[in-house]
């Protein structure tokens, strides 16, 4: 039962709501273990890495409380210990308790996170980061441990963009000693939205969106209530699904503010785009006979995670495209899959060069969250029926795809 049948051919149409952000939801709910007291998240998704991070907070001690979408978490009776590797192996976000719990508990011990098979996902940056705030680190093999007598702020020059060191190091910095200068930092809106939930702690962070950071650390912050935002690539993704399936469908709360760029190229590759006041209304019109070309980058250009779903629009459209991936190094896992499909698309280095096609039913196995998005999607499209497998990696990220699509009027089923 880890897998779903679809049968292809079927438009969509209906509507569906966007739900909350996986992204901006786990660094939040990390950084509520800075904050003595009960935090309320609201519009939190229902999806497993959400899962794994509230029993990761459970094992540390905190009371956690789950009405539907609405999390509580209390920290009053936080206790340094080991996080269990079982969560801690599964999710690579578990870092970003890293610094949190520094922050909260001067010490902490963890294996090194799990992640995907979309790269190496190496932390050097993190303990880099850490290091120069006054972390003391030691590692081996399989785990690390670290220790802070008093964090102290800095300047952290990085040398790259990072979303998740952007993240740890917001964490680590809001009840360090002085001043700490992040750049270039993330822009991504899920980095915005964990600026707003500390800043409504009483954090003081300036720059919020900006490529440079500056936060000044507070002795303490207090409890919040904080509504996440929806989720930018869930909204794409259904963008996508219903640009491959065809038909027409209303996203509701889809935050149309922070997607400009996916926006701005689907209407490009054929979608008509109707904006409403609580959301958008997609139509997956015929696909324009355009070469595309797509580079993805850090926000706000176009999304590495939207890259998946668009090399499915690619390879149905009349004169399928290039699409090149500088964020991951190892984010065409879904060729080999899609080819199965008939789709004719090879990859050189970091460009994958994608030829219009049809596509049939195939067996295909899903390796990681995005990738196995885009071969739901592509199945949707596709003539006949297909079985895609490792259905756990998707639910990672998405809530209940298989009912959601069904209530679109695809034809679908675990399986
Ligand atoms: C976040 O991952 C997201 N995950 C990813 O979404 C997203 O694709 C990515 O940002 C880019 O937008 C979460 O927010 C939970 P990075 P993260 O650090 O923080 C290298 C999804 O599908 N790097 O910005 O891990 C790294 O290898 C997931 O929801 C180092 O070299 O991404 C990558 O090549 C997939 N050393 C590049 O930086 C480090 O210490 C950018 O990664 C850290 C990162």
């Amino acid at each position: 039962m880890d897998a779903v049948r679809i049968y292809g051919g079927k438009c969509l149409e209906g509507q569906t709501t966007i739900q909350g952000s996986k992204n901006a939801s786990l660094p939040i709910l990390a950084a509520t273990l800075l904050i003595e007291g009960t935090c309320e998240i609201e519009n939190c998704p229902e999806i497993s890495d959400v899962y794994h991070m509230l029993r990761l907070l459970k094992s540390l001690g905190c009371k956690v409380e789950r009405e539907g979408t609405l999390v509580r978490v209390n920290t009053e009776k936080l206790s340094e210990c080991d996080m269990p590797s079982d969560s801690v192996g599964v999710m690579r976000s578990s870092i970003m308790l890293l610094g949190a719990l520094l922050a909260r508990t001067g010490r902490v011990c963890m294996e090194y996170p799990g992640g995907c098979v979309i790269g190496q996902r190496p932390i050097n940056l993190h303990l880099q980061s850490l290091r120069k705030m006054g972390v003391v680190i030691e590692e081996n093999e399989t785990e690390f441990c670290a220790e802070a007598a008093k964090l102290k702020g800095a300047v952290l020059n990085l040398p790259f963009v990072s979303v998740g060191v952007t993240e740890n190091a917001i964490l680590t910095a809001v009840l360090a000693e002085g001043e700490t200068i992040i750049k270039p930092a993330a822009r991504e809106p899920e980095i915005q939205a964990l600026c707003e939930f500390l800043q409504c702690a009483g954090a003081k962070i300036e720059g919020s969106g900006s490529d440079c950071l500056t936060i000044r650390g507070v002795n303490r912050l207090y409890p919040a209530r904080y509504r996440i935002p929806a989720d930018r690539i869930v909204a794409g993704t259904y963008l996508s699904a219903c640009m491959c399936a065809g038909g027409r469908v209303f996203l509701r709360d889809a935050p149309v503010h922070h997607m400009e760029s996916v926006l701005t190229r689907a209407v490009e590759m054929g979608a008509a785009i109707d904006y409403e006041a609580d959301g958008i209304l997609v139509t997956g019109r015929d696909h324009r006979a355009v070469c595309h070309t797509l580079s993805t980058g850090c926000y706000p250009a176009f999304p590495t995670d939207m890259q998946s779903p668009f090399m499915v629009i690619m390879a149905l459209s009349d004169q399928g495209g290039s699409i090149e991936e500088t964020v991951f190094e190892n984010r065409f896992r879904i060729v080999p899959e899609l080819c199965r499909m008939g789709a004719d698309i090879t990859v050189h280095g970091n460009t994958a060069y994608i030829s219009s096609s049809k596509l049939h039913g195939a067996i295909v196995q899903a390796e990681e969250l995005r990738g196995g998005a885009a071969l739901v999607i592509a199945a949707l499209a596709a003539e006949g029926t297909s079985i895609v497998t490792n259905r756990h990696y998707i639910d990672r990220g998405y809530e209940d795809i298989v009912l959601s699509l069904r209530q679109l009027g695809a034809s679908l089923e675990l399986a």
